[in-house]
């Protein structure tokens, strides 16, 4: 008795001790209320709290920022006024993985005012959605908002729940995104990027990211202590890491949440939160597949530099052409075709042309004898982290690639992190930049605005992530920005099992990724054996989504397996709409999707190290339609480690009330098209 009154003595002379007590000033519900988002002012300070169906996500977290050139905007701040709205459209995405999107939300526009002597305000805008949420600081025109140099932005995100899964990459390292994924205890987790994935103990899955990164550095997430992350910008070389001019933007600070993993999958928040389309019709970008002159490159059977193992000749880039008519591919991809890669290239750009062939490159043979076979060059720009270089040639370069017919071009930024080249002028001193802060997400933009002036679609390497600008600048395609088919050739290790069940919930929830699967020969450089199946090399196709996919083996191992090749010719790369039947980060997953314009169901399920059999109900297809499912399935025996080759082929009649069986081997897959009858 003693003991409880002692303690609501205390509680009492804390809160008598404090100036202002922590207040809810705001809160703003999901249509269909299913979350909530509270605003609230403790101490002077802005913070805001998550609830879905009234259980707390996120606790109260505060908002922020850090200045070079002014004080800190977090504390005496007052909540001064709010507008809230509601809004809902459903919107076409002119390829993509489903057809139609709705963007339904509820907005809450909250400004916040300095109370003592700079009386600076800022607006935090919240757009909450039923599965997710997005929330950004707007900066208004005012006084001493003119030159904003931000040295760090302080939001949090303190996770309510227990949650002993987080699946995550390491951020601020030498290799930008090419991780294998960890899956540890939110509460120890390091420094990591987005997206960012956790499951707490109740069964909820939240995914952590950002949409719309225009003219800002990238957020990256760093535990604070316990379940707490707190956004850290990527650096800048000039003491800020941003710096703009008010009035402006940051990007969106997103939370996709469900209490299925398929569910972050199927969620369009990332989309939705950025801006429509801004270039209008780009019907000319085709969704294709794509072959060529590269994986010898990795595997170092031929070579990017010119001599007499150079890849990129004319006969060799005829051979694929031919290959890629046969099968009804449209493009070849072909490396080393300029000048600039005799040498070291890596983190070494400044020899790079994009306007010149070598000489035993004959370009515009080449476009000619393409285009007589329906097939288009894919361009590739390696920079070598050169991007100033690169920008002071790519509207010469861009000019060369529509006239020659190529539509695809593939970039690509080889250098440790932190080693960008930016040149601001000709001759100039050179700044290194990250591949993630704020003047690369700007040369991003150049690149993707001056390729589209000339129709051409932009597909980078060693990218920045993806934020979903793919709705507004629908010719930035896929990109890579994290572990693709290359660590196959020679990584130490290889990409592990359960490598694409951890992509589907962590790095492709930001968008298309050009992995390049479809390796049927399963052996990288010197032999290595994949640690994968032959079926599950074909389910990738529709595991992991892009509108541009590459068929990444070279054509004699292709036609030594045509009973693979031909789903692989079949597979869509264009689809109406998606659903994820069942997963797990880490450990399987089942996605279905429908082809655009087309009435065929394709499916891919992937498992890790473990064998699995996962149910796959039908119940997607039409009514009243039968459709012959054409199966790529493990073989009976099939394993990654001793028979990573055994391989079924088998057809049955099926509609929407069957229940299919999808049995997977040890680092297997299965691929099913679904091909509707009439
Ligand atoms: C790394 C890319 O990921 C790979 O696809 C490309 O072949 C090399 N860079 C050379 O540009
Ligand atoms: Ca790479």
């Amino acid at each position: 008795m003693r003991n409880r009154l002692n303690a609501a003595f205390v509680i009492f002379i804390a809160l008598a001790a404090m100036p202002v007590r922590a207040a809810t000033v705001a809160s703003i519900e999901s249509p269909d209320s299913i979350l909530r988002v509270e605003l609230d002012i403790d101490d002077g300070r802005m913070g805001y709290r998550v609830f879905r169906k009234g259980v707390p996500v996120i606790g109260t977290s505060r908002l922020g920022f850090l200045f070079q050139n002014a004080e800190q905007l977090q504390r005496n701040l007052a909540f001064t006024s709010q507008a809230t709205r509601s809004f809902d459209e459903t919107w076409e995405q002119p390829w993509g993985e489903r057809r139609i999107t709705r963007n339904r939300y509820n907005e809450l526009r909250a400004r916040f005012t300095e109370t003592t002597r700079l009386k600076r305000a800022i607006d935090v805008v919240f757009r909450v959605y039923d599965d997710g949420l997005g929330f950004r600081y707007e900066f208004p025109d005012q006084p001493g908002m003119h030159d904003v140099r931000i040295t760090e932005e302080l939001t949090e995100f303190d996770v309510a729940q227990p949650a002993s899964k987080a699946w995550w990459i390491p951020a601020g390292e030498w290799n930008r995104y090419e991780y294998l994924y960890n899956s540890t205890r939110l509460d120890q987790v390091g420094q990591a990027h987005t997206p960012i994935t956790i499951r707490t103990d109740d069964g909820l899955y939240v995914s952590f990211h950002e949409a719309a990164l225009v003219d800002y550095s990238s957020m990256w997430l760093r535990r604070v202590e316990g379940q707490r992350l707190r956004a850290q910008l990527s650096p800048g070389p000039e003491g800020w890491k941003v710096r703009r001019t008010a009035p402006f933007t940051t990007p969106w600070r997103t939370l996709t949440i469900s209490d299925r993993a398929g569910g972050l999958v199927e969620s369009s928040l990332i989309l939705n939160l950025n801006e429509p389309n801004r270039l209008g019709d780009v019907s000319w970008f085709k969704p294709a597949k794509y072959v060529g002159i590269w994986w010898t490159l990795h595997l170092e059977t031929q070579s990017w530099a010119t001599g007499p193992r150079h890849g990129a000749t004319t006969a060799e880039t005829k051979r694929y052409i031919d290959f890629a008519a046969k099968h009804g591919f449209r493009g070849v991809l072909v490396e080393g075709w300029n000048p600039g890669w005799d040498g070291q290239w890596f983190g070494n750009g400044w020899n790079f042309d994009f306007t010149k062939a070598t000489p035993d490159f004959d370009i515009e043979e080449l476009s000619r004898y393409g285009k007589a076979r329906g097939v288009h060059l894919v361009g590739h720009h390696e920079t070598g982290c050169a991007a100033s270089h690169y920008e002071q040639q790519m509207d010469r370069a861009f000019a060369l690639d529509e006239r020659l017919g190529i539509d695809v071009v593939k970039t690509g930024y080889v250098c440790d992190a932190g080693q960008i080249e930016r040149q601001d002028t000709i001759g100039g001193p050179i700044i290194r930049e990250w591949h993630d802060g704020q003047w690369n997400a700007n040369h991003h933009l150049r690149v993707v605005l001056a390729a589209a002036k000339h129709h051409v679609a932009i597909n980078p390497h060693e990218p920045i992530k993806d934020t979903g600008l793919r709705r507004t600048y629908p010719n930035w395609v896929a990109r890579e920005g994290a572990r693709g088919m290359e660590y196959n050739a020679w990584g130490n290790p290889p990409n592990p099992p359960e490598h694409e069940a951890n992509l589907v919930f962590t790095r492709m929830l930001a968008g298309p990724m050009d992995f390049t699967p479809g390796v049927v020969s399963l052996k990288g450089r010197n032999g290595q054996p994949f640690q994968s199946t032959l079926a599950r090399q074909l389910a990738d196709y529709v595991v992991l989504y892009s509108p541009i996919q590459m068929v990444a083996d070279l054509p004699e191992h292709y036609e030594a397996r045509p009973d693979a090749l031909r789903f692989i010719e079949d597979v869509p790369t264009d689809w109406d709409d998606t659903r994820v039947i069942n997963g797990e980060p880490g450990d399987f997953v089942t996605i279905a999707r429908r082809e655009r314009r087309g009435s065929d169901w394709y499916v891919g399920a992937v498992t890790d190290e473990n064998a699995r059999t996962l149910k796959l109900p039908l119940g997607f297809l039409d009514p009243g339609r039968a459709y012959e499912a054409q199966i790529y399935r493990d073989g009976d025996d099939a394993d990654w480690k001793t028979n990573p080759f055994a391989f079924t082929v088998e057809t049955r009649r099926v509609t929407r009330d069957d229940v299919l069986d999808l049995r997977l081997a040890p680092g297997g897959g299965q691929a099913i098209r679904l091909k509707a009858l009439r």
